[in-house]
């Protein structure tokens, strides 16, 4: 039988007419052909966040709630995809500053969640390097990174063929790492509670 996974999905750029969102739209697309995939796609526009400051976190006793509320949708998700663009050769401001806030309510939040990494530029370097270090940034919070991010160059050329060349397979290898990893986790906590029944 095929294990059921919950997949989160957001775009790191909020611009109306961003390249990585048309780019996201189109992998999911692709993730709706796989089996047993539920997605929440979310719009962090609808999860505006002030720039992450310490004082302004410890100025009250409780996280915004937008935060708490994204929390609780990413904890419900066995896999995050996220499409996000580079800039300066790195990640966007809005792609770090939900993680930073986010990882305020839980630093362990996105533990045993199998993250996905798309980027695209209109230009033909595709975002490499920006793609590179997001995969980065989750692996030294110690997750599971689909790799390599799946980059593409020359967006608007892409785009206007019915299907993005290599997208189809980098889906299908991301839901299928995305699976056997939320199978693992699985097997993981039955074995620890079989475990603690056993030395109780
Ligand atoms: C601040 C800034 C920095 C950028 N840096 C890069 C870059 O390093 N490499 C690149 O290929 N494009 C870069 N670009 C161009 C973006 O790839 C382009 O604006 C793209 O459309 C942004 O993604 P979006 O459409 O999803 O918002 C940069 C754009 C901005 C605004």
């Amino acid at each position: 039988m095929t294990t059921p996974i919950n997949l989160i999905a957001w775009s790191g750029s909020i611009r109306a007419e961003s390249v990585n969102t048309q780019l996201l739209d189109r992998a999911l697309a692709l993730v709706g052909s796989h089996d047993g995939v539920t997605v929440d796609r979310v719009n962090l526009a609808d999860f505006e966040m002030p720039l992450y400051n310490q004082d302004l976190q410890e100025a009250s006793d409780e996280l915004p709630e937008v935060v708490t509320q994204l929390g609780d949708r990413i904890t419900a998700a066995d896999a995050v995809l996220i499409a996000s663009p580079e800039y300066n050769g790195g990640y966007s401001p809005l792609f770090k500053n939900v993680i930073d806030w986010v990882t305020r309510i839980n630093m362990f939040l996105f533990a045993n969640k199998y993250m996905g990494v798309l980027v695209t530029t209109p230009g033909s370097m595709g975002g490499v390097r920006g793609g590179a270090q997001m995969a980065q940034l989750f692996e030294n919070m110690f997750l599971p990174v689909h790799q390599p991010p799946f980059s593409l160059g020359k967006f608007y050329e892409a785009i206007a063929e019915e299907s993005i060349e290599g997208l189809d397979d980098w889906v299908a290898a991301y839901v299928a790492g995305a699976r056997a990893n939320a199978e693992k986790v699985a097997a993981e906590a039955a074995a620890k509670a079989e475990g603690e029944e056993a030395s109780s």
